[in-house]
């Protein structure tokens, strides 16, 4: 898939201070991630469906091995493009993605791709000084310096504080469940 070239110079790449944190001031650095950081990809994104989504162990794995082939193809064909926070030290501590999603032709949309936000996380210890926030300002910087008019995500309730106060609003996605889910947490089947 072609990929639009950046109008403008990407920004970041340099430590930032993180936005929240009163004393210490911990610093983080913005960088893009590579087939290298696919682990850790595949472990955030792991970590985002274990809070916001209740499945087994069993189909958490299956879910990773199913993200990681089809990330790793993404990423190597410029489909997908990463964003990891680490800490001074080097210790990866958030990630997101922006992918490329296939969308079909509609008036005042340019071509028949949208970039859609997703595999946000941020490690437990290090939420709330605004790493998520950053990477989502860096997500929506990369794809109006694409050309895109239009940035796309599903939210989770963790996640929709964050991407309001970036400017998302809800639009007229509607949903029809097709199968019931009925798997808890240890993988066994609910009591009906
Ligand atoms: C959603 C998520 C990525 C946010 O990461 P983050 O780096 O903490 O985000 P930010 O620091 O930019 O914003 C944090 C906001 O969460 C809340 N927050 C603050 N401290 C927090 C903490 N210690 N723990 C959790 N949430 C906190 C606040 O609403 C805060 O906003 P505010 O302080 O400006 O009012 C993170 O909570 C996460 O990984 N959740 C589980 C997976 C998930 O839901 N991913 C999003 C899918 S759409």
């Amino acid at each position: 898939m072609k990929v639009p070239r950046a109008r403008t110079a990407p920004a970041g790449g340099n430590y930032m201070p993180a936005s929240r944190v009163a004393e210490p001031v911990a610093r983080f650095r913005l960088r893009r991630a590579t087939l290298d950081d696919l682990d850790l990809l595949v472990r955030h994104r792991r970590g985002m469906w274990e809070e916001i989504l209740e499945a087994s162990p069993r189909e958490y794995d299956a879910a990773d091995r199913a993200y990681r082939r089809w990330a790793r193809a993404r990423m190597k064909a410029r489909e997908i493009v990463g964003w990891i926070a680490e800490a001074e030290g080097g210790e990866a501590v958030a990630s997101g993605c922006v992918w490329l999603m296939p969308s079909q032709p509609r008036p005042g949309w340019k071509g028949t791709v949208s970039p859609y936000l997703m595999s946000m996380y941020t490690e437990k210890a290090d939420r709330g000084r605004g790493l998520a926030t950053r990477i989502t300002r860096e997500a929506i910087r990369w794809s109006k310096a694409r050309g895109f008019t239009v940035l796309l995500l599903h939210a989770s309730r963790f996640g929709k504080p964050i991407y309001a106060r970036e400017g998302f609003h809800e639009g007229n996605e509607m949903r029809l469940r097709l199968a019931e889910r009925r798997v808890r947490r240890d993988g066994r089947p609910r009591r009906r």
